[in-house]
């Protein structure tokens, strides 16, 4: 079974078998999960590298029940839901919040995983609680928002319940008292910032930056923006007084990698299929006829040279999938 057209990178790779998933109810673990399996909602984050040698199993749990209160609107979303779908329905019926979050690709389901985030807001910020399966004991559980452990791309669904639980509904909350969030650059130009405002000049600036998955195979930011101690900030600075980075606590600040890569000369350059994005370095792109080798050698000689000019680690954000399930960079 060809995987390319399930993933936004578009690799030519394949896997065993694949199946969906719509009714949580109806899930027979025993049938329905063959190990290996890889659980896959649009796989916008997820490269399958080679051919994976299992079951890749498809959320499609769909549905939306909202419940109105005083102060606030609280949502409950099927985990196959596309994300760019919710933020429009939202917008709509005048549930305000998660504009800055305007065409983030793939599922609702994802979106607490790696805590996804753009122009000043994460989606922590609006999630209550997180619904899911576990997969050991077979039971519907539930986690609220302060047991999610959920940081800059990171939440406890990457760390200890990593392959363990199918997330099958996200719980909102959207306070009717909400502020408008516009401390990024292109939005604080915005003259008469609203709701409307915000998701018309996110989606404006996503389209201007960052290349379409359906004309270019990407998988968005392929490293995650490393957070560095002050101390190797202030060695940069001896060389270059002009690296970005941005306070993330007394001995800690967050420097794009974006800058790094940009700074080492990969802004446009290609190995074999895979092109270093010309306007946006840290997205690595398919031309077309992308090897999963080429990716893999791309990804480690743009983080080996980063490493060796700057003494910075950068980490993938994407998830690198190869014959017996995720592969380390
Ligand atoms: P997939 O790739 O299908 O899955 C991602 C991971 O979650 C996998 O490990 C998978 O096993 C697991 N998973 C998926 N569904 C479930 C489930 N129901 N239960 C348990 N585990 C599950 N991200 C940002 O944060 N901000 C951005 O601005 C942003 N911009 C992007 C721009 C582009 C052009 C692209 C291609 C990607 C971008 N991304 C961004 C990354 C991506 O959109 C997010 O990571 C998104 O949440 C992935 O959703 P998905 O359904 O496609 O995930
Ligand atoms: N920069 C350069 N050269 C470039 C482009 C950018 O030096 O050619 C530097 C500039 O200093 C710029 C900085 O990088 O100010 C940051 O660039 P940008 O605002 O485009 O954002 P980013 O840090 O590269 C992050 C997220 C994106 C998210 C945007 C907007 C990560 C890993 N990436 O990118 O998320 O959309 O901010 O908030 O945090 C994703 O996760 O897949 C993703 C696309």
């Amino acid at each position: 079974q060809s995987l390319t057209q399930y993933h936004t990178f578009s690799l030519p790779s394949n896997c065993s078998s694949l199946i969906s998933i719509s009714d949580p109810q109806q899930i027979s673990l025993n049938n329905l999960f063959p190990r290996p399996f890889y659980l896959l909602g649009e796989g916008s984050n997820s490269i399958f590298i080679e051919d994976y040698h299992g079951t890749v199993v498809q959320n499609k749990i769909l549905g939306l029940d909202f419940n109105e209160s005083k102060n606030s609107i609280r949502l409950r979303v099927g985990a196959g839901e596309n994300w760019h779908k919710l933020v429009s329905t939202c917008l709509r019926n005048s549930w305000y919040g998660m504009e800055n979050l305007a065409l983030i690709p793939g599922s609702v389901g994802a979106a607490p995983i790696q805590n996804i985030g753009a122009y000043g807001l994460e989606v922590k910020n609006f999630i209550e609680s997180v619904e899911f399966l576990d997969l050991q004991s077979h039971k519907m559980l539930k986690l609220k928002n302060h047991e999610c452990k959920f940081g800059y791309r990171d939440s406890i669904f990457k760390g200890d319940l990593l392959g363990k639980v199918i997330i099958t509904h996200v719980n909102f909350n959207l306070p009717k008292e909400n502020y408008l969030e516009t401390s990024y650059g292109e939005l604080a130009k915005l003259i008469a910032p609203s709701p409307k405002a915000i998701f018309d000049e996110v989606k404006a600036i996503r389209r201007q930056k960052l290349p379409d998955p359906n004309v270019w195979g990407n998988a968005g930011s392929f490293f995650k923006n490393p957070i560095i101690d002050k101390k190797v900030l202030g060695s940069i600075q001896c060389d270059y007084s002009d690296i970005p980075h941005f306070e993330v606590s007394d001995n800690l600040v967050k420097v794009p990698a974006a800058w790094l890569i940009d700074k080492l000369g990969f802004k446009g350059r290609i190995l074999g299929g895979v092109q270093c994005h010309p306007k946006q370095p840290l997205v690595l792109v398919n031309l077309g006829d992308a090897k999963g080798q080429d990716v893999l050698e791309f990804a480690r000689l743009i983080s080996q040279s980063v490493y060796t000019k700057f003494n910075i680690q950068l980490e993938p954000e994407v998830r690198l999938i190869g014959r017996d399930g995720l592969i380390e960079l």
